[in-house]
């Protein structure tokens, strides 16, 4: 029997690309910022599933920076969903011990939404049980190009270093650790610019499912199919890895 206290996210970076909105409204006939205000309740809906489960850290891309080629009305809407999300959800996040963190570029929103995410973080800061990480304005080529001139050469860039300033590009405070499991909804399979150096050994899974449909019940499924999966990170899997002991490791 399973253990009661048994989270089967326990220490996991989940990630999620949050698509379908758009299509969400359309098969209902209505504008496509209907989607995006269900969308809202979504978000609302996987981060306390996410808390629920254990997971540590939860990056949710919300806008990517190519997302500004989207006629000025959406860009509008979307940025106002940000700002009151920032503003109703920072009491809930300290209730429930979540962390809230923007992580993106910060140079091209407006004053206001930068102040209420400064707010937010501010106000949020003690939280311990999950680091969710909004991803707002955010281009991973953006984040590895904006870290590698960071260095002040000469000098030997190990990868782990390297990670340490990618998080530093995108005000990713703390750092965040490697994505384990990344979901796309929508039926789309594609990174779409997210994530992609910490998205290295991460197990990717796809689902039809529109993002306002999205919830517990969707983090749970995902949680079951990422635990049948055999992370291998190049190596054989455990059982080969200990029937091979005793032969001579050759390098690096
Ligand atoms: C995801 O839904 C939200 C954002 C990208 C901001 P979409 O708006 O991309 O919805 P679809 O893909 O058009 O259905
Ligand atoms: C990716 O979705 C960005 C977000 C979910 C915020 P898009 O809908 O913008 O991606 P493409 O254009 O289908 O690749
Ligand atoms: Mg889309």
């Amino acid at each position: 029997m399973q253990d009661e206290k048994f989270k089967p996210g326990e220490g996991l970076h989940l990630a999620i690309i949050m698509d379908g909105n758009g299509r969400w409204a359309k098969r209902r006939g209505l504008p496509r910022t209907a989607g995006h205000r269900e969308g809202a309740k979504a978000v609302r809906r996987t981060v306390e599933a996410a808390a629920d489960c254990g997971i540590e850290t939860l990056s949710l891309y919300a806008f990517s920076s190519d997302n500004w080629q989207r006629p000025p009305e959406e860009v509008a809407t979307l940025m106002q969903l940000f700002e009151r999300y920032l503003g109703t959800e920072a009491a809930r996040c300290v209730k429930h011990g979540v962390r809230l963190n923007v992580i993106g570029r910060r140079d091209r929103l407006r004053p206001r939404l930068v102040r209420a995410i400064e707010k937010a973080e501010a106000a949020t800061a003690q939280g311990s049980a999950l680091h969710l990480r909004l991803a707002v304005d955010y281009s991973s080529r953006h984040a590895i190009a904006a870290a590698a001139s960071m260095f002040r050469p000469p000098g030997a860039v190990t990868a782990e270093m390297f990670s340490e300033l990618l998080n530093r590009a995108v005000n990713s405070d703390p750092a965040a650790p490697d994505v384990d499991l990344l979901i796309r909804t929508s039926g789309e399979q594609r990174l779409s610019d997210f994530l992609l150096w910490e998205c290295a050994y991460a197990e990717l899974v796809f689902t039809p499912c529109l993002w306002p449909d999205f919830g517990k019940q969707q983090v749970e499924e995902a949680l079951h199919v990422f635990q049948q999966r055999e992370r291998r990170f190049g190596a054989l899997p455990d059982a080969e890895q200990v029937a091979s002991e005793g032969l001579e490791a050759v390098g690096p």
